[in-house]
């Protein structure tokens, strides 16, 4: 899509975020951006509200994030919406949680689709209700031709565990296929992870200001620029998106080298 085409489409409702559209260079986009959704718990607790109501309206800055995602071009989206730690909340947190999941991919699913977006899951999700695998596999399924944006949900995610799942099935092919351990190395890992084929997050986006990578990713944030902002994730919108990859365009990557002068 030209710069024309994507501005005529792109919802601009403000002068901030029609500012912020002319200062993003479409050539150097981040291909994967990250996102760790947090501070719905106080963003409820900030209105007198029980937590559910705060991952509720996370719903909504949910929606946006994948619709900019999908229309600025991004390859990947990745959103951390349950980690293998978030079984230790209270039981009617997490029913609730799974309940908006599930009502989250129904009404989705169409919009998805209109938009060419393609959606996956990382993590677990062997360990989540039945009722949420049968609409995680539906939404996988349908969406599987999608050219477009790849929105994937990490649940019932750790990275460690990743890690760990990695290396497993890694010596099971030592064990098994003859696979020679001298051959191993970083891209051979890669491969066994549950984001194989993907490229890794050029850009991890943290929301309600904590400093911390929460077992996210861990092999893949390697050279990822971080950005964190202490808006709520219910209050995240469009334009904190766009500063975000603004910002992202200032940094100089260097991956542990220096930049030629
Ligand atoms: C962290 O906030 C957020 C979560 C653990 C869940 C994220 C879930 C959603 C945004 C809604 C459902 C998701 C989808 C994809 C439909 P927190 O509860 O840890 O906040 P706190 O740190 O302020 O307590």
């Amino acid at each position: 899509m030209s710069r024309e085409d994507l501005l005529a489409v792109m919802p601009q409702d403000s002068v901030e975020e029609k500012q912020l559209l002319d200062g993003i260079d479409f050539a150097r986009l981040p291909r994967h951006v990250a996102v760790i959704m947090d501070g719905n718990g106080r963003w409820a607790k900030k209105r007198m509200m029980p937590r559910i109501e705060g991952h509720r309206a996370g719903i909504a800055s949910v929606r946006e994030t994948v619709e900019t995602s999908a229309r600025l071009g991004l390859k990947v989206l990745t959103l951390y919406a349950f980690s293998v730690e978030n079984w230790k909340r209270p039981e009617l947190e997490i029913s609730g949680l799974m309940l908006l999941l599930k009502h989250y991919l129904r009404s989705e699913l169409d919009t998805m689709l209109k938009n060419d977006i393609r959606f996956g899951v990382i993590g677990r999700p062997e360990a989540l209700p039945a009722d949420v695998q049968d609409e995680l596999m539906r939404a996988t399924e349908r969406t599987r031709h999608s050219q477009g944006l790849l929105f994937q949900l990490a649940l019932n995610y750790g990275g460690r565990t990743e890690l760990a799942d990695g290396v497993r099935r890694l010596a099971a092919d030592v064990q098994a296929n003859g696979l020679d351990p001298a051959t191993i190395d970083e891209a051979t890992l890669a491969r066994y992870l549950y984001t194989a084929g993907q490229p890794d997050p050029d850009l991890l986006i943290r929301t309600s200001g904590e400093l911390r990578v929460s077992n996210f990713l861990l092999w893949q944030i390697a050279y990822s620029e971080i950005w964190v902002t202490d808006v709520l994730w219910p209050d995240f919108r469009r334009r904190h998106l766009l500063q975000a990859v603004v910002d992202y365009q200032r940094r100089e990557r260097r991956y542990g080298g220096i930049v030629a002068s």
